[in-house]
Order: C-alpha cells, then sequence, then structure tokens
C-alpha cells in the first residue's frame, strides 16, 4: 500500500483495489456484447433468444418456458399481482429458494450455476473485486433465468454505504452538513455508480441512533438525533430509489439495522442493547418509520439482543410495529447470519428452531445462513410452521423483485460500467460534500484560513500522505490510484512554486495493540509498521522551520465501521506526544482530524491554535478539505454527535432527559474528578467569521392544540468574512404525562449565508402537532402545559422563550 502505514484488511472482501482491470477472460468480447444492450432491452433480449433460448420475445420473457405470456411474464400487470400468479405456480423448495441470499460467486462455479438451476437461491451478497463488472452477475443471471423451471431473477445487493467507486464522506460526516438533500444527491450518485456493475439493491442507509463514539459504527450513522436521522434517512432513501427504481441507476435501499443495534453495551459491536419501549419509540423508531414513509423496499433485522429478545427473532419489532402499526409492505432481510445466531443468543436450541423463530416474527430472507434453506421444508411438512407465513414472505421478496424490475430487465447493460465511474460529476460533488462536512472546532486568531502565499506552511503528521485512509470503513469498490492525500491537495492549491515541506511524525498506530482479544491466550496484533526512532524531533524540526504547521492526525480507516469499536476515544500511538512536541515549538498548530467518530481531544483543545474535523472524507476529501483550509470554501459543519472529555462520560447525547437533581452543585451527580458538560456539544461548529443570535421572539405565548407557533431570531454577521450560520431551534417540554422530556430536542434548522455586517430575521414555523412526543404504546401525544423554545449555534447556547401549549 503506497505510503500506508498498515495493509488496509479485507473484510469479506472489502479491501481497496489497486487499479481498474476488466476481469481475465471478460475484456473486449463482453463489452462488444455488451455494446448490444444500448439499442434497449427489446433488442437485446432478441440477442440472446437467438443466443441461448426462445424466451425472449419482445416485451416480454417465457420465464416459465411454456410459450405463453403468464401473468407473472406480462410487464403491464401489477408487482402484486405478478407475484400472487407467480408464487401460485412455486413448489414449497423452490418457495424457501427465494428466501436465501448467498455470497456472490467469483465466477460461474458449477455448483453456483447448480443450485441457481433448482431455484435455491433467491439473492446475492456481492462484497468483492467481482463487483468491478457486471459479467459474473449477468451470467449468473443468465442460468437463473433461462435454466430454472420458473426462470425468477436473482437479486444482487452490496454494502454501497458512503459512495461505490467514488467514495464520499462517510455518514456521520455528510450528517455534519445538516444538508439531508445531501445524502439524496450522494445516494443518488453511488447508486449510479453501483448499478452500473449490475447491483439492485444497497444495505443502506443505516439509520441507528448513535449515543456512544466507542461504538465503530457510529461513523455510519447520522449521530445521535434523531429528528434529524430521519430528514437524513428519508433522503437517503430517496437518492438511491429516486422516484421510480426501475429506472436506470437506481438501487432499492434497505434501512438497517432494525433495531436498537446502536445502543450496543460498552460500545462493543453486536453486544446487549437494553432500551425501554418509551425510549425505543422516541429515539430508536423514528427514524425507521421516515425511511418506510420515504417508501423504503426493504428492511434489515438487527444483531442485537433487544431488551431480552434478540431483534432477528422478535415479533414486536419485525411485525407488530412494522407491519402492524406502519403498513411496510416490502420485505426484511436478516443481518449476516443472524438468523443462525438465535442459537448462541439462547433462544433457539438448534437451526430449526431458529428458523422458525424469525420467519414467524417476520424475517423474510436469510442472509448467508441457511437454516432456512435447511430446515423450513421439514418444518412445514410437518404442520410446525403454516404454509401461509412462508407464502407471505415469499410474496414480499416477489413483489420488490417485480417492483425493481428485474422480471422486465434481469440484466445489467453492460455498455455502462465502463464510462460510468469517477465521472466529474460525481467527483465534484464528492468534493463538494468533503469540504461540507467539515466542522471547525477551534480558530484561534483566525489562523485559518491559511494564505497560499506569503507564509511557510509545513504538513506533518501520519496522515498528512496517507491518501488510502481517507476512505473511511465502507469503502466499497474505492481504488487506490483514485485517491489523492491531503499532501497532494495542499500543493496543488500552493501551486509550483511553493514547495511543502512534509513529514509523517509517527504512524497512525503503533503495532501490536490487541484488536480483537479472541481469549486470553490469543488475540490478534494490529498490522502495520511502528513509528521511526527519530520521526518526531524530525518532525519537530521541521516545525520550526515554520509560520504555521497543519497536522494531520486521526484514526486509521478500519477502527471505526463494523466491529471497529474502542475503549479509548484518544488518538492511538504516539499521535499525542506528537502533538505536544510540536505544539511545544510554540508555532501555530492547525490540527486536521481524520476520524470515524467523535474523539476525546482535550489537550488538541487547548494547544492547538485551529482544529477541523474532516471525517473520513472520501476520494475527493483531500481536495475538500483543502479547499476549507485555504478559504476556497467556508466551513459550514456542525457536529451531530457530542464529543466527550473523556471515554469515562459516554453514552453522553444532548437531548438527554433532566433527572431529579440537575445542574452543577454538590450532591448533583457530576464528575469529581471532570467538568461534566461535553468537550463540543451536538450542533457546534464555528465559521470563518463569528455570528451574533438575537434573543428568541414568539408571535404568542399562549398556543393553541391546532395553531402553530412562530419563533424569530436576529442573526448578524459580526465578522469580517462572509459565512453561514446555521440557526438550530430546540423544544423542551417542561410537563408531560408519559415520561419525562430532554433538556433540549431538535425541531427545525436554517442554514443563512450572511455577508460581513448582514443581519437577516430567521423565522420557524412550528405546527403544534408537532410538540408531541410517543407514549410506550406508540401513541403520539400533544399535551397542554408549558414549553420552552430556542434559536441557538448549538445544542448548549442561548437562551429560551417560553410558552404555553393550552386545549
Ligand atoms: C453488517 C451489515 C451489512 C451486512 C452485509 C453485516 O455484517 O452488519 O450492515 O449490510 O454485513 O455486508
Amino acid at each position: 500500500m503506497p505510503g500506508g502505514s498498515h495493509a488496509i484488511t479485507a473484510r469479506r472482501g472489502k479491501s481497496l483495489e489497486k487499479a481498474f482491470e476488466y476481469p481475465a477472460g471478460c475484456g473486449q468480447s463482453w463489452r462488444m456484447k455488451g455494446s448490444l444492450f444500448i439499442v434497449g432491452w427489446l433488442a437485446a433480449t432478441a440477442v440472446f433468444a437467438a443466443d441461448s433460448s426462445s424466451i425472449y420475445h419482445p416485451g416480454w420473457i417465457d420465464f416459465n418456458k411454456d410459450g405463453k405470456k403468464n401473468v407473472y411474464e406480462d410487464p403491464s400487470q401489477p408487482a402484486d399481482k405478478r407475484a400472487r400468479d407467480l408464487l401460485k405456480r412455486m413448489t414449497v423448495d423452490e418457495k424457501i429458494g427465494q428466501l436465501w441470499q448467498v455470497d456472490l460467486p467469483r465466477a460461474l462455479e458449477p455448483q453456483a450455476a447448480a443450485r441457481l438451476r433448482n431455484g435455491e437461491v433467491g439473492s446475492y451478497l456481492g462484497s468483492d473485486a467481482t463487483l468491478e463488472t457486471p459479467v459474473v452477475r449477468n451470467q449468473l443471471q443468465h442460468v437463473a433465468v433461462e435454466q430454472s423451471r420458473l426462470g425468477i431473477p436473482v437479486i444482487l445487493g452490496h454494502d454501497v454505504i458512503h459512495g461505490f467507486r467514488t467514495v464520499f464522506p462517510i455518514p456521520l460526516g455528510q450528517a455534519c452538513a445538516w444538508e439531508p438533500g445531501l445524502f439524496e444527491r450522494t445516494g443518488a450518485m453511488a447508486a449510479r455508480e453501483a448499478a452500473a456493475v449490475g447491483i439492485d439493491w444497497t444495505f443502506a442507509p443505516m439509520v441507528d441512533l448513535a449515543r456512544d463514539p466507542r461504538w465503530g459504527r457510529i461513523a455510519e450513522s447520522f449521530g445521535e438525533d434523531p429528528w434529524l436521522g430521519a430528514l437524513d434517512g428519508a433522503a437517503s432513501v430517496r437518492g438511491f430509489q429516486g422516484t421510480n427504481v426501475q429506472a436506470a441507476g437506481r438501487v432499492v435501499a434497505c434501512v438497517k439495522h432494525y433495531v436498537g443495534y446502536g445502543a450496543a453495551e460498552g460500545g462493543r459491536d453486536y453486544n446487549t442493547t437494553e432500551i425501554s419501549e418509551y425510549t425505543l419509540r422516541n429515539f430508536y423508531l423514528p427514524q425507521f418509520k421516515a425511511a418506510v414513509d420515504a417508501g423504503v423496499l426493504t428492511v434489515m433485522s438487527s444483531f442485537n439482543c433487544l431488551s431480552g429478545v434478540p431483534a432477528s427473532g422478535n415479533r414486536h419489532t419485525l411485525t407488530d410495529i412494522l407491519r402492524g402499526e406502519w403498513k411496510f409492505g416490502g420485505f426484511v432481510v436478516s443481518d449476516y447470519q443472524a438468523v443462525a445466531e438465535l442459537v448462541d443468543h439462547g433462544v433457539a436450541a438448534n437451526d430449526a428452531e431458529a428458523a422458525r423463530l424469525a420467519l414467524t416474527a417476520g424475517v423474510d430472507m436469510e442472509m448467508v445462513s441457511r437454516t432456512y434453506h435447511d430446515t423450513l421444508k421439514q418444518q412445514i411438512e410437518q404442520g410446525l410452521i403454516p404454509q401461509g407465513v412462508l407464502d407471505k414472505a415469499v410474496r414480499r421478496v416477489l413483489t420488490v423483485k417485480f417492483q425493481k424490475g428485474l422480471f422486465d430487465r434481469p440484466y445489467a447493460d453492460e455498455s455502462v460500467y465502463p464510462t460510468a465511474f469517477l465521472r466529474p460529476d460525481a467527483l465534484a460533488l464528492a468534493r463538494e460534500a468533503a469540504a461540507n462536512s467539515c466542522v471547525l472546532l477551534k480558530d484561534e486568531d483566525r489562523v485559518l484560513p491559511l494564505a497560499a502565499g506569503g507564509k511557510r506552511i509545513v504538513l506533518l503528521g501520519p496522515l498528512a500522505e496517507a491518501a488510502q485512509e481517507l476512505v473511511g470503513p465502507w469503502h466499497s469498490r474505492a481504488h487506490t490510484n483514485d485517491l489523492i492525500s491531503l499532501a497532494d491537495a495542499m500543493r496543488e492549491q500552493l501551486g509550483a512554486r511553493v514547495k511543502l515541506a512534509v513529514a509523517r511524525g509517527c504512524a497512525v498506530f503503533e503495532p501490536g495493540v490487541i484488536k480483537v482479544p479472541r481469549d486470553i491466550t490469543s488475540f490478534s496484533p494490529l498490522r502495520g509498521s511502528p513509528s521511526g526512532a527519530n520521526e518526531i524531533p524530525e518532525a519537530v524540526a521541521l516545525a520550526k522551520t515554520a509560520d504555521v504547521v497543519v497536522l494531520a492526525l486521526g484514526e486509521p480507516l478500519d477502527w471505526s465501521g463494523e466491529d471497529g469499536s474502542r475503549s479509548d476515544l484518544g488518538l492511538p500511538g504516539l499521535q499525542e506526544q506528537l502533538f505536544d512536541a510540536v505544539a511545544a515549538t510554540g508555532k501555530p498548530v492547525v490540527v486536521v482530524l481524520f476520524n470515524g467518530r467523535p474523539l476525546a481531544i482535550t489537550q488538541l483543545q487547548q494547544k492547538a491554535a485551529a482544529i477541523l474535523d474532516a471525517w473520513f472524507p472520501g476520494t475527493q476529501g483531500a481536495n475538500g478539505v483543502a479547499d476549507v483550509l485555504f478559504g476556497r470554501v467556508e466551513p459550514s459543519g456542525r457536529l451531530t454527535a457530542t464529543f466527550p472529555r473523556s471515554v469515562g462520560q459516554v453514552p453522553f447525547y444532548y437531548d438527554h432527559f433532566n433527572t431529579g437533581r440537575p445542574g452543577f452543585g454538590e450532591y448533583k451527580g457530576n464528575y469529581v474528578d471532570i467538568p461534566t458538560v461535553p468537550l463540543y456539544p451536538f450542533g457546534y461548529g464555528l465559521a470563518y467569521t463569528t455570528f451574533e443570535f438575537g434573543g428568541v421572539q414568539l408571535a404568542t405565548n399562549a398556543l393553541s392544540l391546532h395553531g402553530t407557533l412562530t419563533a424569530r431570531a436576529e442573526i448578524k454577521n459580526t465578522g469580517t468574512r462572509a459565512g453561514t450560520a446555521v440557526a438550530e431551534l430546540y423544544l423542551r417540554a417542561l410537563a408531560t404525562t408519559a415520561g419525562s422530556r430532554p433538556v433540549r430536542e431538535l425541531k427545525g434548522f436554517q442554514k443563512v449565508r450572511l455577508q460581513p455586517g448582514e443581519a437577516r430575521r430567521v423565522s420557524f414555523e412550528l405546527p403544534a402537532h408537532q410538540l408531541g412526543y410517543y407514549d410506550a404504546a406508540g401513541h403520539w401525544l400533544v399535551e397542554p402545559g408549558r414549553y420552552q423554545v430556542w434559536i441557538s449555534q448549538d445544542s448548549a447556547a442561548g437562551d429560551p422563550a417560553a410558552f404555553a401549549l393550552r386545549q
């Protein structure tokens, strides 16, 4: 890995590719064959009719090869009618086959072909280099369509989380842009690239509420706020699916992980969660509900045990709430082997019980483990599972396949992919998203933005040249040679006449750290090269020659994401030592952080001149960050997850309850060794200018239950540069009957761009209906009583105005 401090580990094939290549033997001939597709699917199907069989007719495909256009083969019929018709024709074995997702084979292997012929597989999970082109996927699809009895196409899923070949910032970063529309745009772009290789379905968005930065998957989350998370999640669904999921370049979305997965005890991935029904309803479920309302076609059931009942065998959440209350009509897929894991959870004695529990709870498709495949038939024959339960699950899966258009266009157009990746519009969006994800945490004495000429800038730190770290944990099909480092991006902005001096200073982490202690006798030390003995002194010597030092620090990319939990929230390895040594030179130090989670960085907060959190910014991340550093783009991000002072404070989130003993005196439950307040609160972020927020003015202080609250505040740009203020509207209900309410909860925001000296009044309209909350039974309650409202720069700033809600 050029310039890398450690190898990128391949988890189920999630590794960076070195270069784009056509697979052996699938080069020109496939591309020529693929070019036939551009004349439209009718003509293309005629090609295959000539090639393989006579099932391809103008306008329809004779999937069951009976020479007749049956209802399920008729594109003019509605999806649910086609699904019902097909279901009637299926054997029990074929039905069970539709409920099994297996790993995508790397080639058309005999065993894979045999399974398809038998109708044993309904879906593939793709995660490796096979996804560079649609070739293998199409070959497999041809077998499914042409050689199985009913010709049912498979649906190919893949984790397109924050981009495909063009990688966008991690979701936590994008969420900091406070711009749900960004998820719609990046989702659409990612779908376009993914669809080009025949991916039909993405396992995104992940809408799990994340209040604990030890949990590595906070990187994939939108942060700690359910209201903003719901907007981001719904926008992401719209981005992937579009208004017509059959259209070229769209993929089926899958909202995950249902539910409670982010509340893992100790922040350890897959760990138990204990969430009261009241908290579940108010904090963990709303984002899922919003995705369902936005039309998401699939839901993934999660790994965790939820308040004693594993989520993938949880009838209450999967059926009563999802189907009963929300009327979700798509299908549920389990997380990876989560059905078989019901045995490990101790709620099923064997695979058969696990399958029965999951299917009857509401898991329609099983990801990778084979309990459905191996046991359902016998259980149905024995009457242990009603046939109707199986049929319902199969119908749901088939309906989504029809909705996606798989029966009308089963093959990916192979003329598209060679030019589908890293297109200029995708790269421009990636750069914009990276810049807008940046959160300026500190900027003392206005050391930022940097001037491109004049002062001598020195770039230090383990992430200065480590381009491949910047793509973050779910980098999908990113290739190392697509990426640029911060050093290169800065060089480009500095121009050829300036020579940027760069030194690593230390490794991003020191090898030998135990990442996954499997048992007390064996552990897997992290791979990587240690810092050299002289690196810190070298870096310090270079720092002494500088007017300003940029120090690129952070985490290795796989210390967040799945199974990337940490027990410590400081900077890994020798980075804090490096920082201290460089700061001791007295030179202004601008820290650029690349990280997958909030970090406890009190040292940096005290001694750095500036801190810019860039998260893992993606393919164009370094350019986006350089745009902000040099002031081409104003920083406008705001945190969506609290930065703690110490790991001991977590879980730590702004929308906590008041407790019976709020405040800071004795016997108030504060820590004796550190302040109880966060390092940086939710909603926090600076600009290159300053803003003054005036007091909140309410149109009335007595609102009726059918009324709308109007809240206004004046915002003034008090600095010398233009900048974007984010006006954040928070609410507090002071007395409620079904449970406590948070000390503040976000209910709105507006981004306002202001010129120096300019003042503008922002105005929010909040219908009384939106002041409510859920009781434990899921009823939305809007209750008369006293309320407070803030319009502030962050969740800890400003003074509230009060009003009463009247009958
Ligand atoms: C993860 C999911 C992912 C799935 C398929 C699981 O281990 O928890 O988020 O979608 O694998 O890759």
